[in-house]
């Protein structure tokens, strides 16, 4: 085991100690093998040294492209300002959170939502989208705080893509911030545990929708809010937790933060392992979709997602780069890409895949 500084750190390079924020937030387990983004993240945090293993990694995570995607979103002056009103968002988030948890005592979660409408407000007339803004937040901070922001955000977008009303769009933000509150009450170690879980460690994850549920009855949420945080993780063909509901049971704005979760799960780097691309997402949701997920919500947001990377740059599992330039309605995942003087139709051509938007 040696001690090395932050700066001289190297991908395949392996944690030998859990590593912490100030505030006691676990950022990095032992036992990862370090890449870019856990490398990226360390500094983020202002990390000084830390112990890793005599042994470097056999597998070296591949290096990642510089100037991608993410990378010119956090280059965008727009980004920075929008960073620093996420995390303080975040910070409130935890102390409001925890406060209920804690000391029992009344959740103030109208400010809670508040700020939360207020940052997506301020993130209007930006040059980047707010999707996109999540994006490059995902490397930053994925505790769950974080991600309960994160999944409110997609839930105003994903209710403005479905044309809700003005009422529903804010009610939609709120089941996406408070789904997961159940969620402060499961130990740490096992939120950020990076190896399987055991079975009582699955069952203690499981229990975070009726925690949820019984914490915002207290509270005094609307039924909508309470209903997401304890059917947001069941699935139209009864194959979720912790009932099995079918699609029938599950309410509208449930399902809406089932996408919106599982969306920002995929698409956020995890101690062991790095973020989906977002069609790898889109293509897993192809395959489920239908039988899993609400039709109509789930084909809305595919298509919005789909779309908004049509003219992007994109690197393809033989190794090839170019411009997405037609996304086929029937097989979102696998649109036509302009490599050169070339068109690959991906429906057409199945051994090759987009593996990074660049
Ligand atoms: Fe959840
Ligand atoms: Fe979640």
């Amino acid at each position: 085991m040696q001690k090395i500084l932050v700066r001289n750190l190297q991908p395949g390079m392996i944690t030998a100690e859990d590593i912490y924020a100030i505030n006691g937030q676990l950022i990095v387990p032992k036992k990862v093998i370090l890449s870019d983004s856990t490398i990226e993240k360390l500094t983020s945090f202002a990390i000084y040294s830390i112990r890793v293993e005599d042994e470097m990694s056999a597998v070296t995570p591949p290096a990642r492209q510089q100037d991608s995607y993410v990378d010119r979103i956090k280059a965008n002056p727009d980004f920075a300002a929008f960073r620093s009103r996420f995390e303080k968002n975040v910070d409130t988030l935890r102390i409001g959170m925890n406060r209920i948890v804690d000391l029992n005592s009344n959740m103030d979660a109208e400010n809670l939502l508040s700020q939360t409408l207020s940052l997506i407000e301020s993130s209007k007339g930006s040059s980047i989208s707010l999707m996109d803004m999540l994006l490059g937040m995902r490397e930053f901070d994925d505790s769950t705080y974080a991600h309960c922001i994160s999944v409110s955000m997609i839930c105003n977008i994903l209710a403005g893509w479905l044309n809700m009303n003005e009422n529903d769009r804010v009610l939609a933000t709120s089941c996406g911030l408070f789904a997961d509150i159940g969620k402060t009450r499961i130990p740490e170690a096992i939120l950020t545990k990076a190896g399987p879980l055991s079975k009582t460690e699955f069952i203690a994850i499981k229990r975070h929708p009726i925690d949820g549920y019984n914490i915002l009855d207290k509270a005094g949420l609307p039924e909508e809010v309470k209903n997401a945080a304890l059917m947001h993780h069941e699935k139209n063909d009864g194959s979720g937790y912790p009932y099995g509901f079918t699609g029938d049971k599950i309410s509208r704005f449930a399902k809406l933060v089932t996408v919106a979760d599982i969306y920002d799960a995929m698409t956020s780097p995890r101690a062991y392992r790095e973020p989906f691309c977002p069609f790898d997402v889109i293509d897993q949701f192809e395959e489920e979709g239908f039988e899993k997920y609400d039709a109509d919500i789930i084909l809305t947001f595919l298509r919005n997602i789909s779309n908004s990377f049509i003219g992007q740059r994109v690197r393809l599992s033989n190794g090839l780069e170019g411009e997405v330039i037609f996304i086929h309605p029937e097989n979102l995942s696998r649109p036509t890409i302009k490599c050169g003087d070339k068109f690959i139709d991906l429906t057409q051509y199945k051994n090759a895949k987009i593996v990074s938007v660049i």
